[in-house]
């Protein structure tokens, strides 16, 4: 049943790095929004999920796929923010559990750094398939910024000398990469996406290179997520965060990795004090992968980090407490 076309799920990427490498930039400069401003010493504290749907996408690569020759075939994507300080691995940890691919940012003036070694350790005992953002190419001496354009056209307009540079911090991020047995080249010079890992160059604040970034993690995802994992199946979410608002109660954010859920459903989780909790769900219909905010009277007790599950009857209901508290 699980293999007509509107049944192919958005895959879940999730960003990492170094603190203030230019995780929450890159997002922001894509959303069109300024999260990074807002947060408290510029420092991202939590992980939060934004959904990119296929229009999105497609109009964000237009510059490096202007025949639209390239067919996108998900229907979106779902890009989870992760803190880069170093206090924040179990969230980086977390991250990496739930996603498919990853963006690995790098700072090109700084090179690999502690919690991108990090990072690519989570990524690599996953197996989770990722390409390297190197991020803040505008800091390179006498950078020409062309806004949002693909990256070798920016290339292609800068002066030797910052050419040079350039090419120089490129050359160091590779051998950094190469100290740490991975094999690194700049995306459309690498011919193997499996073999080889693909770098990017981007900035967060002109918007250079994100064109190439979007199109290379729809590449990464069509050629490497195996088939079975880009269809609708089963339920799987998580609780990502339970967090009080006003207006609206206790709420959990869910990330909705595959599956639906649909109005009247009877989700079940684990609660703080080994007890289960159980509420019903109040919104139209969602599919996988999204992020989603669930508020519903008795999720006070949520426990954030464990799976979610739907029951459909009272015997189901009683399975999955046990799992939930597993
Ligand atoms: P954490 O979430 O705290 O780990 O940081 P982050 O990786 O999300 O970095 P963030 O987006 O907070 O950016 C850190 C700083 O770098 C901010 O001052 C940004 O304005 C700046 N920055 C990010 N990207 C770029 C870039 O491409 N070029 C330049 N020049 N500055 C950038
Ligand atoms: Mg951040
Ligand atoms: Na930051």
């Amino acid at each position: 049943a699980a293999t007509s076309k509107e049944d192919l799920r958005s895959p879940i990427c999730c960003i990492m790095g170094h603190v203030d490498t230019g995780k929450t930039k890159l997002l922001d400069k894509i959303r069109q929004t300024s999260v990074q401003e807002g947060e408290a010493g510029g420092i991202t504290q939590q992980i939060g999920a934004t959904f990119f749907p296929k229009q999105a996408i497609l109009e964000k690569t237009a510059v490096v796929n202007k025949d639209g020759s390239y067919e996108i075939k998900i229907p979106g994507l779902l890009i989870i923010d992760t803190p880069g300080h170093e206090s924040f691995r179990n969230m980086r940890s977390r991250g990496s559990s739930l996603c498919n691919i990853a963006i690995l940012v790098v700072d090109i003036t700084h090179g690999l750094e502690p919690q991108t070694i990090e990072s690519l350790n989570l990524l690599r005992d996953r197996k989770t398939p990722f390409i390297v953002a190197l991020n803040k190419i505008d800091r390179c001496y006498g950078w020409e910024p062309v806004p949002n354009g693909g990256f070798r056209e920016s290339l292609a307009k800068q002066s030797k000398s910052t050419k040079s540079e350039f090419d120089d911090r490129v050359r160091k991020t590779i051998l950094a990469f190469a100290e740490q047995g991975l094999n690194a080249k700049l995306f459309d010079e690498n011919d193997d996406l499996r073999r080889n890992l693909s770098l990017v160059p981007t900035s967060a604040i002109t918007g250079e290179g994100i064109p190439d970034m979007l199109m290379l993690l729809v590449k990464l995802t069509q050629e490497r997520m195996s088939g079975n994992l880009m269809f609708m199946g089963e339920l799987e979410a998580t609780v990502l965060e339970v967090k009080v608002i006003e207006g609206l109660g206790t709420t959990i954010d869910v990330i909705l990795s595959n599956g639906r859920l649909s109005e009247g459903d009877k989700i079940v989780l684990c609660g703080q004090d080994g007890q289960p909790v159980s509420a019903y769900v109040r919104h139209p219909e969602v599919k996988a992968a999204l992020g989603v905010k669930i508020s519903a009277p008795g999720l006070e007790r949520a426990l954030g980090g464990c799976r979610l599950y739907v029951a459909h009857d009272d015997d189901e209901v009683e399975v999955y407490k046990d799992m939930a508290l597993e």
